[in-house]
C-alpha cells in the first residue's frame, strides 16, 4: 500500500539579498521506496516584490510507470501546496525540465498552468574566445555602473515575454517592474560582472553575470539586452563578445537561459559557443 509523508525543514541559508528562505520537503513512499519527491522554497525576493508570500517548487522527481508516477507526483504536489497554504503563500512557480509530460500533467491537475518554454545553454571555457571590441570608436564599455536606478529603468522594458509577461494574471506594469527591480539588484549587488555599452551618454546594451556554483567556477549570464533602436544591427554580438572576452579564465562554465522562441537571443548565444543543454517549461499557480 502507498503512504504519503511530508517533512519540513528550515534552511539556515541567507540569500544574496540578505533574506532567509524556508524549505518544505515532501516524499511519497511505498514502504521504503520513494515514488515521488519534491521541495518547495519560500522566496524572499519575490515575496518582497509582490508584497505577499511566494514560493517555488524545485527538484520534483518521480519513478515508475506513467499512471503510478502521475498519481505519486499529484500527491507530492498536494503536500507541497498544503505546506504553502499553511504559510499563506499566494503564488507558486515551478520549472519542469525535459519537459517531462507526466510531471506537467500532474502539476496542471493541481492548478498550475504553463507560462513559458525556455532553453538553457552552456558555454565551457574551451570554446573559442571572441576578440575584444574595445576598438569600436562609436561605443564605450563600462564595468562600473554609476547610476543604478537610471540603468535599471533604461533596460527594464526590453524583456517583453518570458514567464511573467506571459502570465495573463500578471499585469504588464508589474512584469516590467519586476524586471526593473531584477536589473537593479543585479547591478547593485547580485552580479559579479556588469558591462554597460554606451554611445556618448546613451545607454546601448547591458550584460550581467552572477556566480551560480562558485566551487565549480560556474556563472550565469543573467541579463543580456540592447535597447530597441540598437537591436538587430549586430551589436548583440559585439556586446556579448566583449563580455566573454573580459571574463576569460574566470569561469569554467557559463550558463544562460532564454525562451525557445527568442530567435535573436538563441542565434546570438549559439554563435558565441553556447550549446543548448536542457529545455524547461515554466508553470505558475495562484492560491
Ligand atoms: C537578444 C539580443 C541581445 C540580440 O542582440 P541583437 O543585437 O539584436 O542581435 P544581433 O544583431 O547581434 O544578431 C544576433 C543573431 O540573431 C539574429 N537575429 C537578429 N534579429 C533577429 C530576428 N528578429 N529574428 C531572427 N534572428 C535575428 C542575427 O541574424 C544574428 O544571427 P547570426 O549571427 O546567426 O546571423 C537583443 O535582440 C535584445 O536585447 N533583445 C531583447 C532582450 C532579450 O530578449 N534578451 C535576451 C533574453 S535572455
Amino acid at each position: 500500500m502507498t503512504c504519503s509523508k511530508t517533512s519540513i525543514e528550515t534552511m539556515a541559508v541567507t540569500t544574496a539579498l540578505g533574506g532567509a528562505e524556508e524549505i518544505g520537503a515532501a516524499e511519497v513512499l511505498d514502504g521504503d521506496r520513494v515514488l515521488a519527491a519534491g521541495r518547495v522554497r519560500l522566496l524572499a525576493w519575490d515575496t518582497d516584490f509582490f508584497g505577499f508570500p511566494c514560493a517555488r517548487i524545485e527538484a520534483l522527481t518521480a519513478t515508475g510507470e506513467n499512471p503510478a508516477r502521475y498519481d505519486a507526483v499529484r500527491r507530492a504536489v498536494a503536500d507541497l501546496l498544503g505546506w504553502c497554504d499553511d504559510r499563506g503563500v499566494k503564488f507558486v512557480t515551478v520549472k519542469v525540465a525535459g519537459p517531462e509530460p507526466i510531471l506537467v500533467q500532474a502539476l496542471e491537475s493541481r492548478g498550475f498552468y504553463v507560462t513559458d518554454c525556455t532553453v538553457a545553454l552552456a558555454r565551457d571555457d574551451h570554446a573559442p574566445l571572441p576578440q575584444s571590441s574595445d576598438s569600436l570608436d562609436e561605443f564605450s564599455f563600462h564595468d562600473r555602473i554609476e547610476d543604478h536606478a537610471g540603468t535599471a529603468l533604461a533596460f527594464s522594458g526590453l524583456i517583453l515575454d518570458g514567464r511573467f509577461h506571459n502570465d495573463v494574471r500578471i499585469s504588464k506594469k508589474t512584469a516590467d517592474g519586476l524586471w526593473q527591480r531584477a536589473v537593479l539588484n543585479q547591478t547593485r549587488s547580485e552580479a559579479r560582472e556588469v558591462l554597460l555599452m554606451t554611445r556618448g551618454a546613451d545607454p546601448v546594451g547591458l550584460t550581467t553575470i552572477k556566480p551560480v556554483d562558485p566551487e565549480n567556477r560556474a556563472g550565469c549570464l543573467f541579463f543580456v539586452g540592447l535597447r530597441g533602436s540598437y537591436q538587430a544591427r549586430g551589436l548583440g554580438r559585439v556586446l556579448l563578445g566583449e563580455t566573454l572576452y573580459r571574463v576569460r579564465g574566470e569561469y569554467d562554465r557559463l550558463e544562460v537561459e532564454t525562451s525557445t522562441y527568442n530567435q535573436p537571443a538563441l542565434r546570438l548565444y549559439q554563435g558565441q559557443g553556447f550549446k543548448p543543454s536542457q529545455v524547461k517549461l515554466s508553470l505558475h499557480c495562484w492560491r
